[in-house]
């Protein structure tokens, strides 16, 4: 878990970067409505979490570096015995001091008659406009608060900037304890992977092997997968994104399972690709076994100082190159490279950054270049292939066929650290765990 003095420790480093005279403000995620009046389980907006590890709703934190009366003040939800009882406990104003090491916090009601007084003065606002259109709103009226009292020596903010940049930076790379915590958000992903393996059988349906997933992270203590698992068997496999996980798995066929849980609030993200009834066929194994090699492939390029781009680059040669070579694309290697000829069957990019986020922060080019990896940033590497059902340019023994093989990968000084590595991607021993037969 991260503790008091790492949260502390971001702070201060997000203060450090932000320009002097100036002032931050992060609102917390709200509760959404699922449907009447209930209510989806409450996850706490990734960077105000980062700031603050504070996990209620409707609080907001400010950050304002030199401020002598204290640099990190936090609105937050009042104690209310009686609404307590309902929705749960609440830390208050004075939790929020002595667990969460504000210098000074405020019930959330009485944000409008403090926050300006806070504002004013500091010539610079770091704020990230646009995410929640509410919250801009009322940002504007605090500052319009501040504008209107001018005449009377009010000074209002001059500038705004983006948060964003200087937040995510940060957290684009990992500390040690974020790495450990990383570590054990794919240990349980790698369980469940191996539950839900193991408990395949034709016969059954896509959401049993959803529910073997769930109940490994619950048993961990996950609150949430890190997104929708996908659990898609047979064509369904050629959807990326498919959540419907309704349909029977049938003997013959591959069923994809891309998930991962979210543990104290970061994200793993795995997927692997197995046959339904223990045994790939023939078409199955020679795309199974050229998806492996080009996410080796792309592995092997995950190594500190190369830019962003070459583990997909090296993936996408494996990849033609082993089209070509099963007849599924014609020509010579490079003009298909340069053509991505490879597009219809690979259509998305080998990763992304991982982290609180499965879609995490932090940016992948530096002005016009792809940027350089370093050690601490966390990737995922998940190439696939996807043979439309339709796709009658192919062979039929091709069509229908989707294969993804995902693992996260931390860059270290020494090379690539895959965190998902304790499960079995290798054809033969994917055969082995599927329906049980191994141990
Ligand atoms: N599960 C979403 C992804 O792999 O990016
Ligand atoms: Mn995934
Ligand atoms: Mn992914």
């Amino acid at each position: 878990m991260i503790g008091k003095r790492e949260f502390s420790r971001r702070r201060r480093k997000v203060m450090a970067e932000m320009e002097p005279g100036s002032i931050a403000i992060v609102p917390s995620a709200s509760i959404h409505t699922r449907n009447r009046d209930t209510e989806y389980r409450f996850r706490q907006d990734s960077d105000f979490y980062y700031l603050t590890g504070f996990d209620e709703p409707d609080a907001v934190a400010v950050l304002m570096p030199e401020r002598k009366h204290g640099e990190f003040v936090l609105f937050c939800q009042e104690r209310d015995p009686a609404l307590e009882l309902w929705t749960g406990y609440r830390q208050g104003p004075e939790g929020a001091c002595k667990n969460y090491s504000a210098d000074d916090a405020f019930p959330i009601g009485d944000i409008d008659e403090i926050l300006p007084g806070l504002i004013e003065g500091r010539e610079r606002v770091y704020y990230a406009m646009g995410r929640n259109a509410d919250f801009d709103q009322q940002l504007m009226q605090w500052v319009n608060t501040i504008r209107n009292k001018a005449r009377t020596g009010a000074q209002p903010p001059g500038e705004f900037l983006d948060l964003n940049y200087l937040l995510h930076e940060l957290r684009l790379f990992k500390s040690a304890a974020e790495i450990r915590q990383m570590q054990a958000a794919a240990d349980i992903s790698v369980r469940a992977h191996k539950r839900a393996m193991k408990a395949c059988k034709p016969g059954r349906f896509e959401y049993h092997l959803e529910a073997e997933l769930i109940h490994e992270f619950m048993q961990a203590g996950c609150r949430h997968p890190a997104y929708e698992s996908i659990v898609g068997s047979g064509k369904n496999a050629c959807i990326l994104h498919y959540t419907q996980n309704c349909d029977e798995l049938v003997a013959g066929d591959l069923v994809l399972i891309d998930a991962g849980c979210e543990y104290g609030y970061y994200a793993s993200d795995i997927t692997r690709t197995f046959p339904v009834s223990g045994k790939f066929s023939k078409p199955q194994r020679a795309l199974y076994d050229l998806v492996l090699k080009s996410q080796l492939a792309a592995i092997d390029a995950t190594i500190a100082g190369r830019h962003w781009n070459e583990p997909h680059e090296a993936c996408v040669r494996v990849l033609t190159l082993g089209l070509l070579e099963l007849g599924l694309l014609k020509g010579k290697l490079e003009t298909l490279l340069k053509k991505e000829a490879y597009k219809p069957f690979y259509m998305h990019r080998t990763g992304h950054w991982l982290g609180m986020d499965v879609h995490d922060v932090g940016d992948y080019r530096v002005g016009e270049e792809w940027r350089l990896l370093e050690p601490g940033m966390v990737l995922t590497v998940e190439p696939g292939l996807y043979i439309a059902p339709d796709n009658k340019k192919v062979d039929k023994q091709w069509r229908g066929i989707g294969i993804r093989i995902e693992d996260d990968v931390l860059v270290t000084k020494q090379g690539p650290q895959v965190l998902t590595k304790a499960l079995p991607k290798k054809a033969a021993d994917i055969e082995k765990m599927v329906g049980g037969r191994r141990k």
